[in-house]
């Protein structure tokens, strides 16, 4: 298997940058999310520098829904990133670690008027995904005496390879607004007394391990951005989304890299906005290539049963991961503390979640495991945690940030009490 440079075996354990992963999991508990530092870093600078090379008016937004952390929102905060928002809280959360308003862009198909009033209040620019959206913004906007730029979210019509739930740039979607609608909604928004139009905004899909439909996706969006500026849209920005990929299936998925996505797509994006005769920044959002592959999840082996299959029953299951339940998802697993063990039994490994479907992995070849062994789970960085539940009345687990030899908690484990912190007990309940 092809391990990412940050994660290494020794001495039979497997290893996140100096770190033992076997040590870790003794100190802090398990289960236990455990992220690089300096691989997310990483990640965010070869992105960056990779389009840079090609195109400098290049900015970099973070996908803030992959992993909400505040720590990984600071770090990448530090690299100079900003953030695509999803939601007040990742906006907030995505200030709060430093980014600049001007560096974020609030998306999402369903915002509220609140949201709304936040976006205005604060000076981001939105992504408005209908033309009510845009009449609501308007209102806020000049309600609030202040002017707010927008991009159109478009929905690109475009089939992708990827898992049909995270295809998001589908005719049948329900983000963006139609293609053929798109130069109506900016007339509609040219007539706003409060919202300027100056960008456009897609994203079609995740784990996408091709580059070229992000290619089409441009070759789609500057046509578009040309017809908007025949209309009088002075466009600043194009944003293309995130989806790049990466390779789960660590020994056979494709795994193309920012460099080849920037090779593919500058081209036709330089073609395109030359054609149109404008100079716009270009925009991206990745979110799982920056921190999918910075991060292992650890979980203890509790028992190990032999049934319709090996069962190696763990502490960790979807409501810690829940990729591998929703998307099929796969993710390789390694024994941290027999990492150097030779592969003796198929195992599927099954969380302590009481549902049927509570499996990480099916029928993998790993070395013969008991209980009290420790189970890695890789490149969990991406819609792991941010994704997690407390299903079962279980405690969300502890993440660990490393960069070099320092480790610290980024997050304490749940207790009983956080589980109750929002519990209110009905009056009548008292009277028995
Ligand atoms: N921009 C927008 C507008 C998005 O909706 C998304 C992801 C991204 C950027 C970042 O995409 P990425 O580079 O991470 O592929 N929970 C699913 C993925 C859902 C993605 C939703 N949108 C999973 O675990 O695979």
């Amino acid at each position: 298997m092809r391990l990412p440079p940050h994660l290494s075996v020794r001495n039979g354990h497997l290893h996140i940058g100096a770190h033992d992963t076997v040590a870790l999991a003794r100190r802090y508990g398990t289960p236990l999310y455990v992220t690089d530092e300096e691989r997310v870093r990483a990640n965010y600078r070869e992105y960056r520098d990779a389009l840079q090379a090609r195109y400098p008016r290049v900015k970099v937004l973070f996908a803030a829904k992959a992993n909400g952390n505040p720590a990984i929102l600071r770090a990448l905060a530090l690299e100079g990133a900003g953030a695509d928002v999803f939601s007040a809280g990742e906006l907030l959360l995505a200030l709060r670690a430093g980014m600049a308003p001007g560096d974020l862009l609030f998306n999402g198909s369903s915002k509220s008027p609140s949201d709304l009033a936040l976006a205005v209040e604060k000076g981001v620019r939105v992504s408005v995904d209908s033309l009510d959206e845009l009449r609501q913004l308007d209102r806020a906007a000049t309600e609030a005496g202040r002017e707010v730029e927008i991009a159109f979210r478009v929905n690109p019509a475009l089939e992708v390879p990827t898992h049909p739930k995270i295809a998001t740039g589908l005719a049948t979607s329900k983000f963006g607004i139609p293609h053929g609608q798109v130069p109506d909604a900016y007339r509609a928004a040219l007539s706003c007394r409060s919202v300027v139009p100056t960008g456009i905004h897609c994203h079609i899909g995740s784990q996408i391990l091709e580059v070229k439909p992000f290619a089409e996706a441009a070759a789609v969006m500057t046509r578009l951005a040309a017809a908007v500026t025949d209309l009088g849209v002075p466009l600043t920005f194009i944003d293309l989304g995130g989806g790049l990929g990466i390779p789960y299936h660590r020994t056979t998925d494709p795994a193309p890299t920012p460099g080849d996505y920037a090779a593919e797509v500058i081209p036709v994006f330089l073609q395109g906005v030359r054609d149109a005769g404008i100079s716009p920044e270009l925009w991206v959002e990745p979110g799982r290539y920056l921190v999918g592959d910075s991060t292992v999840l650890l979980a203890r082996v509790n028992s190990v049963k032999e049934a319709h299959a090996r069962f190696v029953n763990v502490d960790a299951g979807f409501n810690l991961l829940v990729r591998p339940v929703m998307y099929d998802a796969y993710h390789e697993i390694m024994v941290a503390n027999r990492a150097d063990s030779p592969a003796a039994q198929s195992s599927s490994i099954a969380g302590p979640i009481c549902e049927t479907g509570d499996l990480l992995a099916r029928d993998r070849a790993l070395p013969r495991v008991q209980a009290g062994d420790l189970i890695a789970v890789l490149d969990a960085g991406a819609y792991g945690f941010a994704m997690a539940s407390q299903y079962n009345q279980r405690c969300r687990c502890p993440e660990v940030l490393v960069r070099g030899k320092e480790e610290a908690l980024m997050r304490r484990g749940e207790t009983l009490d956080d589980l109750l912190a929002t519990a209110e007990e009905p009056p009548w309940q008292h009277r028995g």
